[in-house]
């Protein structure tokens, strides 16, 4: 197992490099799995690049879109068609343009209570796993995608939050504040439960928190990241600053 603060560091040029990096790992590690791909996408500016990328035909027709399964590792609780809506950018940049069946595409719930939401999110999840407990040696992810905020959150993982405490449920809610719109995230726990976490991070505005992460600056809720598997950072070289290779 490894954590942010551990895991391995890629750097490459810039921010399209971060997401073409992103798309050979996925497509490697889907291509090679059998059976079901199991996904939990991230929301923000490199993944929107990521998705593009894996949209295009020259990745497209090597993707085993039908057996993927895509979750969301943290949305806004705003409509499906909103602006700020992770699955809207999702959708836009590649659900619509690639065949994979719409029972694989798992998107959280932004109707009625948050935390019931977050508790139907967490079935969906509970019915994929085949378990309502997670088991060492027995991943739920195969691939959790990240990003890093300035303020140190990952997910919706915000910090002074009391998600940060939760230690036995897979979702739940989150409200910043300092950040529009109640959240629902994935927990540290269900994020742990993969095979892969893979941080993708650009831009020199990122440089000062990636230090302080992987300096293991315990008050950033990315600093408490862990995988049962491996943790592997993809930075570009503005956001790596002086963190290197490794
Ligand atoms: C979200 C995200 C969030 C994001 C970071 C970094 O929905 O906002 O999932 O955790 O990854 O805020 O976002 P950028 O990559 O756009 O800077």
């Amino acid at each position: 197992s490894q954590d942010a603060c551990n895991g391995r560091v890629e750097i490459l040029a810039d921010a399209e490099a971060v997401a073409v990096a992103a798309a050979d790992f996925l497509t490697a590690q889907a291509v090679a799995k059998q059976g079901p791909f199991v996904i939990a996408l991230s929301g923000g500016s490199t993944p929107k690049r990521l998705y593009e990328i894996l949209a295009s035909s020259a990745y497209a027709s090597r993707f085993p879109w039908d057996r993927v399964q895509l979750f969301f590792g943290d949305e806004r609780f705003v409509p499906p068609g909103d602006e700020s809506s992770n699955y809207h950018m999702t959708n836009l940049a590649l659900l619509s343009k690639v065949p994979v069946p719409s029972a694989n595409v798992h998107r959280m719930p932004t109707d009625g209570d948050p935390a019931d939401a977050a508790a139907r999110y967490q079935r969906e999840l509970h019915t994929q796993y085949g378990a309502v407990t997670l088991e060492s040696g027995r991943p739920l992810f195969d691939v959790v995608l990240l990003g890093l905020g300035e303020n140190g959150h990952t997910a919706s993982l915000f910090p002074r939050t009391d998600i940060l405490q939760e230690t036995q449920a897979w979702v739940g809610t989150c409200v910043p504040d300092d950040a529009p719109h109640t959240r629902l995230s994935l927990t540290y726990p269900a994020i742990a439960s993969s095979r892969f976490v893979v941080f993708l991070v650009a831009g020199a505005g990122k440089a000062d928190v990636v230090k302080a992460v992987r300096g293991g600056d315990t008050d950033l809720p990315s600093t408490h990241i862990t995988t049962d598997g491996e943790l592997i950072w993809m930075l570009d070289k503005a956001a790596a600053g002086t963190v290197s290779n490794g």
